[in-house]
């Protein structure tokens, strides 16, 4: 992609940050962010409520406010019935209003496969965004969803998912990174990310390249969806995990015996993912401590930010 040479443009594409942001004047800053993607649930109204949770997600990772969004549909008009897109629609409109943003348009195309997302616009003050580039030695992560998203939501596909299991990816994918963001930004925080298709370790990466640090992850410490580990056993991984683990074979150095499960989980491609939070260690108990009482359901502690300016990640069992 061009880079641009804007000076106003504070966040480009060139940290691979969760969404851009652009300087309207010394106290403002807009946030801009694009996603969609094709159906990750049978349920279409829960499809609507997990592409606006998962898009909203990246105007949160930048300590930002989302303010208002656009629809972006492609519909098989005339093959599925048109009910089904008014309720992927409501889904999406109801997760909006949880969170406090209008959808106030959008576009819709006829496109033999479903897809529905949303573009974002937010606002933060140009002094206190999180970005990929702001981690630093001694930095405490913390990671607020579970991981093993996309191994499940493969094995729905594949019709190998329990009920139970397909409710609890549903709850978590659908749930908004809206409390968990604004914790971080009473706390003071300087990095963070989403966990999405690059996986925990892939966003991790980007993060420590952007920052020109290391880090340490303690794999015993993540929080994963039970049910992901034993569908890993069998081989029932995304295609995008697969490539996310060989793609940061040299960036990562994991313990001597290390199952391919563990590898393939800390490597999976979430859709709709927690924030990964670097905070300064002598704050982290204070968002943890906020971050549960905004009744942020996942706060688990998973590794630490090492000095160097190598990129590497190694793993502790
Ligand atoms: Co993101
Ligand atoms: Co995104
Ligand atoms: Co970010």
């Amino acid at each position: 992609m061009p880079v641009s040479t804007d000076p106003n443009l504070l966040v480009g594409s060139s940290t691979v940050d969760d969404a851009a942001v652009y300087k309207l004047t010394d106290d403002i800053a807009l946030v801009q962010t694009v996603d969609y993607f094709t159906p990750i649930v049978d349920d279409p109204y829960y499809f609507g409520a997990i592409a606006v949770a998962n898009g909203l997600s990246d105007v949160y990772a930048m300590g930002a406010r989302p303010l208002t969004a656009l629809n972006i549909v492609g519909f098989p008009v005339g093959t599925l019935p048109l009910d089904t897109l008014t309720t992927i629609l409501q889904g999406g409109a109801d997760k909006a209003a949880e969170a406090g943003v209008s959808i106030v348009g959008g576009h819709t195309i006829t496109d033999p496969e479903p897809k529905y997302g949303i573009a974002v616009t937010g606002i933060v003050h140009p002094d206190r965004v999180i970005t990929n580039a702001g981690a630093r030695p001694g930095d405490i992560l913390i990671l607020t969803k579970p991981l093993g998203i996309g191994i499940i939501t493969t094995g729905i596909k594949r019709k190998l998912v329990s009920a139970e299991a397909v409710d609890r990816v549903i709850q978590v994918m659908s749930t908004l990174n809206k409390a968990a963001a604004e914790a971080m930004v009473a706390v003071g925080v300087k990095a963070a990310t989403d966990v999405t298709g690059f996986g925990l370790l892939g966003h991790l990466w980007e993060i420590l390249r952007a920052s020109h640090a290391s880090a340490k992850v303690w794999a015993g410490r993540v929080p994963v969806l039970e049910e992901a580990w034993s569908l890993a056993r069998r081989g029932v991984v995304p295609g995008g995990t697969y490539a996310n683990l060989s793609f940061l074979e040299g960036a990562v150095s994991w313990p001597e015996g290390t199952e391919e499960d563990t590898k393939l989980v800390l490597s999976d491609a979430q859709t709709s993912g927690g924030l990964l939070i670097c905070v300064p260690k002598d704050k982290a108990d204070e968002l943890e401590r906020r971050l549960q009482e905004l009744h942020v359901p996942t706060v688990a502690k998973i590794g630490e930010i090492v000095g160097g300016p190598d990129e590497k990640i190694t793993v502790a069992l």
